[in-house]
């Protein structure tokens, strides 16, 4: 699809959308058609329920008085509680409505509309960026491409006062959503065709953006003693492997400390020889999310060229059970040095970070790290399938998280760390068991990760065993993969850390 804004006259062809506030309050584009159509604007209005809420649409097919397929009116709701995010999600609606009906070219028509300090022309990049957002599919294993036949939406156009800079901040995001995507395609294929292997291969296409990618295969892992990690992959006849990328846009060079993003890339988890049951396995091909994450966002961060050292740290492993696996019982030295009892083979993403986060803090010394991480079933139980659960041992940066969230609308929230929790995790026969029990699990899940965060390193986790796939459609994606935490991270490094 092509995207292009302009600020001089009003499409006469393919749809156009224009803007209602609540109480069927009609912008100044969409009172003036409602002029030249005789009316038919109103009477579309006053025939349906439609008053103008937020995220409603109302379409007027081919209205006369205009050579126009059709018009499309688009609630706002209430000026006062428009979100930026509220314009993405039309984008996304309107995309999705008008290529399911084969309309092939769209002209939406801003009015000089102001949300908080952004303008017309920051939002028309916004509500590209929801309508690009929305065009994502995983067809990668149809063979008969309907949209091969099918016709398809060519042109989305936004009318606003300055074009230019409207191009300009789209560039940008344009660049945040190939992130979005390499995460959704990662995180949607198949575990026979995605495995630490070929998942790190895939790494090697970050190279063409600048970014520098190393990638340890399992002789290095066991030679630099990453046992835990090791331990994962055991069972598995695929090689472990650890992918290292960087990211150094800083003005000051290499020298300045990075931010360090740590991702679970455990390529399918059947729970080793704590197995799981046959129901909903599948989706465990999903629980290499938090490391498909942190491979989008370099994407995001290398492709807009973010001013910020950044790198990206994750563990790829395959957690099957075999003769060769891990046993339930078995003691694991880290890489830390710290010994771990594995009392249940299913809790191996801790596993896998543990080693991660050790070796990045070792080697990179970066000035924070965040985990991301399908870590635990608790934490759908505790917040659902739309927040993510965070932990933190500094506050500032998990307010900057959630501020973050909140603006892109990938919210996080945050639970409690604290030593009752910890001390679950206290173990006879190691330093510490792998398992804290049937309590608060998300919570000793991210106590484990903690004992492996030195000195006090500002450290977040992020769980996003909830978010990471999504059974319903939503404005932005299709349901399936998501994405999510690459829009959260990238704002997050933009309003945060960047020069
Ligand atoms: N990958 C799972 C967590 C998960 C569950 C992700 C559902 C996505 C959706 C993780 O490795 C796991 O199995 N965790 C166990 C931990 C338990 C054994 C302490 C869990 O959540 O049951
Ligand atoms: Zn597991
Ligand atoms: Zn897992």
């Amino acid at each position: 699809m092509n995207f292009s804004f302009v600020s001089d006259e009003i499409s006469t062809s393919g749809a156009l959308v224009v803007t209602v506030f609540e109480g069927s309050e009609f912008s100044s584009t969409a009172e003036r058609l409602d002029k030249s159509t005789g009316g038919a604007l109103r009477r579309g209005v006053e025939s349906n329920r439609f008053k103008g809420k937020s995220g409603d649409l109302l379409e007027i097919l081919a209205p006369s008085g205009l050579s126009n397929t059709r018009v499309i009116l688009a609630g706002l709701g209430k000026l006062s509680e428009l979100k930026i995010t509220d314009i993405e999600n039309l984008g996304g609606k309107v995309y999705k409505d008008l290529a399911a009906k084969g309309e092939k070219e769209v002209s939406v028509i801003m009015d000089g509309l102001k949300v908080g300090s952004s303008d017309d022309s920051t939002l028309a990049s916004h509500v590209s960026f929801g309508a690009l957002l929305r065009t994502y599919k995983f067809d990668t294993y149809k063979t008969a491409k309907k949209s091969d036949n099918a016709s398809k939406l060519e042109s989305f156009t936004v009318n606003c006062t300055d074009a230019v800079s409207a191009k300009a901040c789209f560039e940008d995001l344009e660049k945040v959503s190939d992130g979005v995507f390499f995460t959704r395609q990662l995180v949607s294929e198949p575990p026979n065709r995605l495995y630490p292997e070929t998942f790190a291969a895939q790494a090697k296409e970050l190279e063409a953006l600048g970014v520098k990618v190393t990638v340890l295969n399992e002789k290095e892992i066991t030679d630099l003693g990453m046992n835990a990690l090791y331990a994962v992959g055991m069972g598995s006849d695929k090689e472990s492997k650890v992918v290292i990328m960087e990211w150094n846009g800083a003005p000051g060079g290499a020298e300045e400390k990075p931010l360090a993003f740590v991702g679970k890339g455990v390529t399918f988890d059947t729970g080793g020889i704590s197995l799981k049951p046959a129901a909903g396995m599948e989706d465990m091909k999903f629980d290499m999310g938090g490391a498909g994450t942190v491979f989008g966002l370099m994407k995001a961060l290398a492709g807009r060229k973010a001013k910020v050292n950044v790198v990206g740290a994750c563990g790829l492993a395959e957690n099957m059970p075999a003769g060769n696996a891990q046993r339930p019982g078995d003691i694991v030295t880290s890489y830390s040095g710290k010994t771990i009892e594995v009392l249940n083979t299913d809790a191996e993403g801790r596993l896998v970070l543990a080693d991660v986060l050790s070796y990045t803090q070792e080697k990179f010394k970066p000035r924070l790290v965040i985990d991301l991480a399908t870590l635990t079933g608790a934490i759908i139980v505790a917040l659902g399938n739309d927040i993510a659960g965070i932990f933190s041992n500094n506050d500032k940066i998990s307010d900057q998280l959630t501020a973050a969230g909140n603006a892109v609308d990938e919210r996080v929230w945050r639970l409690p760390l604290a030593d009752c929790y910890d001390k679950l995790l206290d173990c006879d026969a190691a330093d510490m068991k792998n398992i804290g029990g049937r309590a608060a699990g998300s919570i000793t899940a991210a106590q484990f990760l903690q004992r492996f965060i030195e000195n006090g390193t500002p450290w977040v986790h992020i769980d996003i065993a909830g978010v990471a796939w999504s059974t319903k459609d939503k404005p932005t994606a299709a349901k399936g993969a998501t994405g999510f935490g690459v829009r959260l991270l990238d704002r997050f490094v933009a309003d945060n850390y960047e020069a």
